[in-house]
Parts: structure tokens; sequence; C-alpha cells
């Protein structure tokens, strides 16, 4: 079959939800992906943030196959041995205390909102409002792509759940405007992805941990795309000092297998006892044995290092490129956007005829997630492309 071919019969057949590109990628390794023509393709893409590891990793297939070989899924019923093992994982990594696994980012987050919400009513508390931010991005549930401060989302899937108060990114005091009384958490990516990677301030992260302890309520932090050694740290909260009461993974976790997961504290965690909450397909045996490796690999020595290198390298070959419509380079570590001063969409084609897969971030803000594996060779090949796609652009 062609690309062409593909897409057509994927139009007949698949519902359409999503603006697809008119390649099928059928095979991948490190940073690079082959289209069934054979068309090969440097991906700054990695899945959108999740193939941290790049693509068909060695470790993370024999992972895979011994696993596949002992047991794929029970259930939650049970104790699951590699759960355990990845809870612990992450719980040592965080500063945290509990983990729950899920198989989603939105799921991961529609777990945050309800344990915080459940928290206040054991404790017979009126709380169940949620502070979140314009701009955001939380999922496509009814209750995250609610927590979503982008309009744009909530159209047309109405009625929404209500308790939601949208402030200003970066803005304080928006966020003291929006507190009261009925006020159970407040919920921020450190590094807004969809919206435009937009990295929160400093004094901004660690605002929002002084009002939650002043007000007593839970700081939820969603790192389902800033989180996993992306930003050069485990946690992008790592690299403010500021510590979450929740927070929210799913993306890289598994390096390219569908799993996600909630941290937190615990006293938070003590919010759900058992029937709050579930998932049937969460934590279970094939997938976290994968994200176990994963995070072996990613906590190893030098490889948290080697991702702010690459991402500094990144940040100065980009900002070294001389053209006037670029507005700004920005970001942390490996989550990059280059904002433009118009519509980026064409662009985007021109990089990826030219075999160079980035995507946007917004309509002016292009963005590079690529594998955290990536070397100085696949940077250079990246920007080279980018200015020669600029050229006609
Ligand atoms: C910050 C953030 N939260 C949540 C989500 C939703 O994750 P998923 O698509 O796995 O449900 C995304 C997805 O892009 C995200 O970037």
């Amino acid at each position: 079959m062609t690309n062409n071919e593909i897409a057509t019969k994927g139009q007949e057949y698949v519902m359409n939800t999503y603006g697809r590109f008119p390649i099928a990628p059928v095979k991948g390794k490190g940073s690079y992906l082959w289209d069934v023509s054979g068309k090969q393709y440097l991906d700054f893409v990695g899945g959108i943030a999740v193939c941290i590891l790049g693509h068909c990793n060695d470790q993370l297939i024999i992972a895979l196959q011994e696993q596949s070989r002992q047991l794929w899924h029970i259930s939650n019923l049970y104790w699951i041995k590699p759960q355990v093992e990845l809870a612990e994982k992450l719980v040592k990594a965080s500063g945290l205390d509990k983990a729950f696994f899920c198989n989603s980012g939105a799921e991961a987050n529609e777990g945050a909102i309800k344990l915080a919400r459940k928290y206040f009513y054991r404790h017979k508390e009126d709380r169940n409002e949620i502070i979140v931010f314009k701009n955001s991005f939380h999922g496509r549930t009814l209750a995250t792509l609610t927590a979503t401060g982008q309009d744009k989302y909530h159209e047309g899937f109405a009625p929404l759940p209500a308790g939601f108060h949208y402030a200003e990114f970066n803005n304080l005091s928006t966020v003291e405007q929006l507190l009261s009384d009925r006020t159970c958490a407040i919920m921020v990516e450190p590094v807004q992805g969809e919206g435009g990677i937009r990295p929160a301030d400093f004094k901004f992260l660690q605002g929002l941990r002084k009002i939650c302890n002043r007000e007593g309520i839970f700081l939820i932090f969603d790192e389902v795309q800033c989180g996993m050694g992306r930003t050069g740290k485990v946690f992008a909260y790592q690299t403010y000092g500021v510590v979450p009461d929740i927070v929210t993974l799913a993306k890289g976790l598994g390096g390219g297998i569908p799993i996600g997961a909630m941290l937190a504290s615990e006293k938070a965690a003590s919010g759900f006892a058992p029937g709050d909450h579930a998932s049937t397909f969460g934590g279970n045996p094939l997938v976290t044995a994968v994200a176990n490796q994963v995070m072996d690999i990613m906590t190893g020595e030098g490889f948290l290092e080697q991702v702010t290198k690459m991402g500094d390298y990144l940040v100065r070959s980009l900002q070294a490129i001389n053209d006037s419509r670029i507005v700004e380079v920005r970001g942390r570590g490996l989550m990059l956007g280059i904002e433009f001063d118009q519509d980026i969409k064409d662009l985007v084609n021109i990089c990826m005829q030219k075999g160079l897969l980035v995507l946007g971030a917004g309509n002016r803000v292009l963005r590079m997630v690529p594998p955290l594996t990536i070397n100085e060779t696949e940077v250079n090949q990246a920007v080279n492309i980018l200015k020669d796609a600029l050229k006609e652009w």
C-alpha cells in the first residue's frame, strides 16, 4: 500500500477526529521514522513527547518481550509486581508518597480532580472548585476539557462540569481574585505545552505553592507533557524547586506504551479509599514492565545531564537562525517552541517534505519535542532542514 492508499482507506473507516498529515510511518528506529514508501524522516515530534527513548529502543523491546512471555494482564484485584516496583521508583523520584496508574494523560488529570474533591468531601468541607489557567491543556474527557482554558475545546460539549475557574497563567493576582472558601485545588502545567510552549515563571509557581499552603488546598501539576525528563529533571517542578501535592504523568512514562499515572502526597492520597477510583487496564503488568525500564534508563547515569546539554545546544542553534519572522525561541530542556509572527502550518508541511517532522503548539509556535536521546548530529540535521524550509516558506 502507498501513503495515499492508506490515507484514503483511513478516511473511509476511521472516525474523522484528527487533522492528519498524508503520510503513514511504518517503521522507526532511534530518532528516525520511515513511511510506507521508504522515505526517511528525522522525528522531532516523537509521538508528541512520548517516545523519550526514540523508536524501538532495544532495552524496551527486551522488557516488553520478556514480560509478554510471563503475564500480560490480571486486574488491580491483585498485586501487580512491576506496578509496585514502578510506584516505588516514581515515589522516590518525585518526593511524593503514593501512585495511582491509569492509561492516559486525561485520565490521570481526571483522577487528580476527583482526588482533590474527594479529600475535602471526606473531611466534610464544602470545597470542590478548581482554579485552572487560560491557554492550558489538560485532556479531552469532559472534566479535563473543561479544565482546559481554551474555548475552542469546549464548544459543542455543553453542559460542562461545574467548578472550574480560569486565571491568567503567570499572574498570581488573578489567582487571588478567583480564590474562595470553595476552592479545593489549583491545577497548572509547569510548562504549558499545547498552549504554545510557555514555561511558568519561578515566582509564579513558588507563589502558587504559598497560596496553596496558606489556604490548605492542593497544588496539582500536570506534567503529562513536560514531565519524564523532558526539562532535564525527572519532573519539571524540580527545575523550579517547588513540590506539588499531586502530579500527573503519561506520554513519556511508557516511552510509547499507553500508561498514565497520578502521584500524590500521603495527605492528598488519603482522599481515596477502595472503590473511589479504578481503571481496568491501569498499571497492568505489560505496560508497567516497560515503564520500569523507561524509568531506569531515564534516571541512569548522565542521561538527564545530556538532555540539558542537547536542549541548550538546540536552543543556541535555533537562536542563531537569522530570520526576521522568528519572534522568540523558548522552552526548557528538550521541550522547545519557536514563535513566528504568522501561521506556521505551511512551514510544518515544508519541513515534512524535506524529511523533518515538527508540529505546532497553537497557530504560530513551531514545537520540537524530540526523543531525549538525540545527539548533536541529529540536532544539526534538524536545524539545517528547518533553515532550508525557511528559505522556501
Ligand atoms: C499537559 C497535558 N495534559 C494532558 C494531556 C492529555 O493527555 P492524553 O492525550 O494522553 O489524554 C496532554 C496531551 O497533549 C497534555 O499535553
